[in-house]
């Protein structure tokens, strides 16, 4: 690699199963002289995040992104250093923090869906794809708005120790709520209990998930956050007081399923409970983001905010690296670091 040459990842193939390092190709191509069109920019890639919802992007079926392209490089959100500028509100030199790709160099804005945005003075890259990137928009968004919890409820987070889960956690425990949060493994127990200071924990590699919702919340869950899915949406639904509310956020548990795996059995506790179910995307909050990371920097910095980076590195590891999200092996926000500002 020199600085003429651009390096990217490839989508191959779609994966059936697990997506993994087989599916994309690594290429070396020229770095081409750009012709920026109107408003576009060169992009430096600094730091890529990892989202489990890109799994989703490599499908091709409809949905709220349209799929990657066979042959394309992929979609990934991350930050960039402009170095090349058609865009007099992204000058040479500043960064920037949007959709990018697996590739060293892109080019990016001009009419996009999702236009780049130039990061506050003085941010973090890092800070920017994690405590106040999209996973804490997803969180402060689905809780508040959609699950909608009062002081004193009881609030059920699965995923609770990934991006988006400690974030409602602890969202949730500073509106006054008692927060219980389902994770894999003790260390990421202790890790919600200590340093989120959640009520409760939930391992659910080693405990009955269902028995302890109803050991832990005997007067029943009002708001369930759920992240996973699955068997875990199953065991939160039968743990739900009446009138509560279940926000369904994503449902990591079967993103790699070959077949989707049949609903939850126990649907009709909706009716007996007389619960809401509700889906959401984050994007379409975008335009109310200054509220949430108004929010988010008061708590960050009133030390009030506990938020982990588990940051990788290596142009080579980029699709081994979104494989963690699926092994629960991320130890909060996944990202993979680049290179350093200029
Ligand atoms: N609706 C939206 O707009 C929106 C936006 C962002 C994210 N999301 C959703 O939010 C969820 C979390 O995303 P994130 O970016 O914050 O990732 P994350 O929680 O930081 O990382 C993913 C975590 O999921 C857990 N997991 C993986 N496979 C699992 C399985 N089979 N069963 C149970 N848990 C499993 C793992 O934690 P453990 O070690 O605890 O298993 C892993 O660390 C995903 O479902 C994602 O699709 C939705």
């Amino acid at each position: 690699m020199t600085d003429q040459q651009n390096e990217q990842w490839l989508l191959k193939a779609r994966p059936v199963g697990m997506i993994g390092p087989e599916h994309f190709e690594h290429v070396v191509t020229p770095l081409p002289e750009p012709d920026l069109g109107a408003g576009e920019v060169l992009v430096k890639v600094l730091m890529l995040g990892f989202d489990p919802a890109m799994r989703g992007w490599v499908e091709d079926v409809p949905s709220y992104l349209p799929p990657v392209a066979l042959g394309e490089p992929m979609r990934a959100s991350g930050i960039g250093q402009v170095v090349k500028s058609e865009n007099p509100n992204m000058p040479e030199g500043a960064l920037v923090q949007g959709l990018v790709n697996w590739q060293r160099y892109c080019i990016a804005g001009g009419d996009s869906a999702m236009p780049l945005q130039v990061l506050p003075e003085g941010t973090p890259p890092g800070m920017a794809l994690s405590v106040f990137g999209a996973t804490s928009l997803t969180a402060y968004f689905g809780l508040l708005d959609v699950g909608k919890p009062k002081p004193g409820d009881t609030v059920l987070v699965s995923g609770a120790a990934g991006a988006t889960g400690s974030a409602v956690a602890q969202i949730a425990r500073l509106k006054g709520c008692k927060v219980v949060g389902i994770a894999g493994g003790e260390e990421k127990c202790q890790w919600l209990r200590e340093a989120c200071k959640v009520d409760a924990t939930i391992d659910y590699k080693s405990e009955d998930v269902a028995t302890r919702i109803a050991e832990l919340c005997p007067e029943g869950v009002n708001v369930f956050f759920d992240n996973v899915g699955g068997s875990t949406l199953e065991a939160g639904l039968a743990g739900m007081a009446e009138g509560g509310r279940i926000v369904l956020c994503g449902a990591i548990s079967g993103y790699n399923d070959e077949k989707p795996a049949p609903g939850p059995h126990n649907l009709m506790l909706l009716v007996v409970r007389r619960l809401r179910m509700e889906g959401f995307v984050v994007i379409d909050y975008l335009d109310r983001a200054p509220e949430a990371i108004e929010a988010l920097m008061e708590w960050v910095g009133d030390g009030q905010f506990a938020w982990r980076e588990d940051v990788q590195s290596g142009f080579e590891n980029i699709p081994a690296t979104l494989q963690r999200l699926f092994r629960g092996e991320n130890q909060g926000k996944q990202l993979l670091k680049l290179a350093d500002p200029d």
